[in-house]
């Protein structure tokens, strides 16, 4: 864990503490992002990094450092814990200094990181089922920017699992297909369009949008006819022959039961397998724009 209230990065679990009077922990002032390690590189850190700059100007904080100081801190950060596949997750606060409510009283915004192993990449084959969520969504305003209130993410989450499913899809306002707690959403029409919904009332997941800046090579390929961002409806999307999760943890799962309905043949479809290798493969392979080489110093 790397603190910057100690500038330092320690490997002892008991040295890995918050203060309690921080902000983030007792008014959830503060955001978050999540990047991927794989096979000693960092995925995507940059689309992360700007991801969590705007969720900290959307919260009004200040972060500490400036970009590249940041940026370095989280690389030394993963090649000290010597994980080669696992995720890094970091935090900006709004800071410690005391128990109101303004974040004024804070003495300092403060960074916070982890990283933590994960035993491989989620199998491709593992379809899953999803439901409807019940939990009401985060407005546009708090679910566009990443910050670290997921009790509606948590409790989606739980309304899943308690249904037997993996994972609760919100509408959002107007009854479009959003997202699910943690996962962006996409569908493969019948005429073989890859369709992901629009980002302005959700999280615009980097796993998603990295998918649809690569998906145009499956066009080409004659997998897919069409890539698009667009809103989308239950019945429209219930009527696709193929729909799956996208999000850095996956990278991509295909679902293969939606409210008790069975998706396709109820398997996972061919171009979702195919999206799926094709975003695994610039995980491991991509060009240097998207992967990170993590300096370790040891062996892990
Ligand atoms: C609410 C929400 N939607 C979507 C995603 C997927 O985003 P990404 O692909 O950047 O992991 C996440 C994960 O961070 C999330 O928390």
């Amino acid at each position: 864990m790397y603190s910057s209230l100690i500038d330092g990065i320690t490997t002892d679990p008991a040295a890995m503490v918050i203060p309690m009077d921080d902000h983030m922990v007792h008014r959830g002032h503060g955001v978050f992002d999540t990047a991927t390690i794989a096979d000693g590189y960092l995925y995507e850190l940059d689309a992360h990094l700007d991801r969590f700059h705007k969720s900290a100007a959307a919260a009004k904080i200040q972060p500490p450092f400036d970009r590249a100081t940041m940026r370095e801190i989280l690389i030394q950060t993963v090649a000290s814990s010597g994980c080669k596949l696992g995720s890094l997750r970091y935090w900006l606060s709004a800071g410690p200094g005391g128990f109101g409510l303004s974040s004024s009283e804070c003495t300092m915004s403060t960074l916070y990181a982890v990283v933590l192993s994960l035993p491989a990449i989620p199998d491709p084959d593992m379809g899953v089922t999803v439901i409807t969520a019940s939990t009401p969504m985060k407005h546009p305003q708090f679910a566009t920017m990443k910050n670290v209130n997921y009790l509606p993410n948590a409790l989606s989450k739980l309304e899943a699992e308690s249904q037997g499913a993996f994972a609760a899809i919100w509408l959002d306002d107007e009854g479009f297909v959003a997202e699910g707690p943690n996962v962006n959403v996409a569908f493969i029409s019948k005429s073989r369009e890859l369709l992901v919904p629009e980002f302005d009332k959700i999280l615009s997941g980097c796993t998603a949008r990295r998918t649809v800046a690569l998906a145009p090579k499956l066009v080409e390929s004659g997998v897919l006819s069409a890539v698009k961002v667009t809103k989308i409806s239950p019945e429209q999307a219930k009527d696709c022959p193929e729909m799956m999760l996208i999000g850095s943890s996956l990278p991509i799962t295909p679902v293969v039961k939606w409210d008790g309905q069975v998706i396709g043949n109820g398997e996972a479809g061919p171009a979702t397998i195919a999206l799926r290798n094709l975003v695994v493969d610039d995980i491991l392979n991509g060009p240097s724009a998207v992967r990170i080489p993590v300096p370790y110093t040891g062996e892990a």
